[in-house]
């Protein structure tokens, strides 16, 4: 018999094999400094173009105060246990309220991480009699809430509403054969590539076919629509979305996330919701924390007003240099390339260490064979001469890039990560 490290040990998995290779620059950087459009990489100056911190809050004085006297009066653990058992407050419920205030719906109801939430929300709201239909490109979370599923799942082609129909077909069928019900899965932004959710289609579907819809709107939230309220407002929808979904670890720059919805839907969750029964409360930095960060996301629109005059400046500059940016429709910010994954290693590199950009890489197979997808989310924090000087240092690597300059330096930039 075999040792279960045995497998471990040979196979670092799908990312791990690159580990020797890529760590510590390519994958786990050490950026250093404050959380800001400048950081710094091993002691070198670089515009940050890959932090989710959308409306620059993580490090804007007054959330800063807010969060040190919340550490100063509470320290990191209160309240402790459960919501359910002893760690509830009234700031909890405080802040619940108003954040299904501010995303118009009846109630919502607090996570502690978005990725743990959605997984639970999933679990929670199907049982085995109950069909799944959700979005092929969807977010780890909500593949994995799948995954705890025991019944029927369908997915249906990126946003593709004829494939939805066909699936939503299926499910109906089956759903009528085991007397369950249809969830229906979307993001409001994915944040890879950047496009909305079909929400608008999707919601229209609810004419034909009887299902409830979950969004997760990480991306949307604060971004997205005349308040901030996400995708679902910015299509007109958000009444439709049954169940709401966002994290703090974007726009709020932060911990935490919550669910959105009906008070009975909500209600249920509260005592179904396992991430949340059976794990510790929300910590009190996080609690009062998320009530200063809503509040100004509520009261200061001209931080996303600031963030959207970045995102235009950055995409139509992408766009005018004839850049490939896909169909973006959101602040996140692709900018796709031909070439293979060492042309791409060594095309990083040159934009971190000669020209100070630091963005996220992302290659096969998350995307097809032969595509270098540099992603990127610019923030309020950021400025006219971030986006000049990457727009410049876009166009050299792009030509260093076709001339065979990368492929070159790639059998060397291999080498090199290899010593390290
Ligand atoms: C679409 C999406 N859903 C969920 C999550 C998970 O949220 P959290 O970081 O709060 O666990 C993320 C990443 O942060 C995300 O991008």
């Amino acid at each position: 018999m075999r040792d279960l490290f045995d497998r471990i040990i040979e196979n670092k998995g799908p990312l791990g094999k690159w580990a020797s290779q890529a760590e510590g620059y390519f994958v786990f950087p050490k950026l250093e400094g404050h959380i800001s459009n400048r950081m710094k990489l091993n002691g070198k100056d670089v515009i940050t173009w890959s932090i989710n911190d959308y409306l620059g809050l993580a490090n804007h004085p007054e959330v800063l105060k807010v969060d040190a006297q919340a550490a100063a009066e509470h320290g990191a653990a209160y309240p402790m246990g459960a919501r359910m058992m002893s760690g509830h407050t009234d700031l909890h419920d405080k802040l619940q309220e108003e954040l299904a205030e501010f995303v118009d719906k009846q109630a919502a109801y607090l996570l502690n991480f978005g990725y743990q939430g959605m997984v639970s929300a999933i679990d929670a709201l199907v049982t085995k009699d109950d069909i799944i239909v959700y979005d092929v490109d969807s977010h780890a979370c909500i593949i994995d809430g799948v995954r705890l599923h025991m019944g029927k799942r369908f997915t249906y082609q990126h946003n593709d509403m004829e494939s939805l129909e066909k699936n939503l077909e299926r499910a109906t069928k089956m759903a009528e054969q085991t007397g369950g019900g249809i969830l229906v899965i979307s993001e409001g932004v994915f944040g890879m590539r950047g496009e909305q959710g079909r929400l608008k289609e999707i919601v229209a579907l609810k004419g034909k076919y009887n299902f409830r819809l979950l969004v997760d709107d990480a991306h949307g939230f604060g971004t997205l629509g005349k308040t901030g309220a996400g995708t679902g407002e910015e299509q007109g929808v958000q009444d439709q979305i049954d169940v709401y979904f966002a994290t703090f670890a974007k726009s709020m720059a932060s911990i935490g996330a919550f669910l959105a919805g009906d008070k009975e839907v909500i209600d249920y969750l509260k005592y179904n919701l396992r991430s949340q029964m059976f794990a510790k409360s929300l910590p009190m930095i996080f609690v009062k924390g998320a009530l200063k960060r809503l509040d100004m996301l509520k009261t200061m629109p001209e931080l996303k007003e600031k963030l959207w005059e970045n995102v235009n400046a950055l995409q139509n500059g992408l766009k005018e240099r004839g850049f490939n940016i896909g169909t973006t429709q959101s602040c996140v910010t692709p900018v796709y390339l031909n070439g293979s994954i060492p042309e791409a290693m060594a095309l990083v590199k040159d934009l971190r260490e000669n020209y100070g950009i630091f963005c996220s890489i992302v290659v096969y197979p998350v995307i097809p064979k032969g595509l270098i997808l540099l992603r990127m989310i610019p923030t309020a924090t950021h400025d006219l001469e971030d986006i000049q000087l990457t727009l410049e240092a876009f166009s050299a690597i792009r030509n260093r890039l076709e001339n065979g300059t990368y492929k070159r330096l790639s059998a060397a930039v291999e080498a090199a990560m290899g010593d390290k």
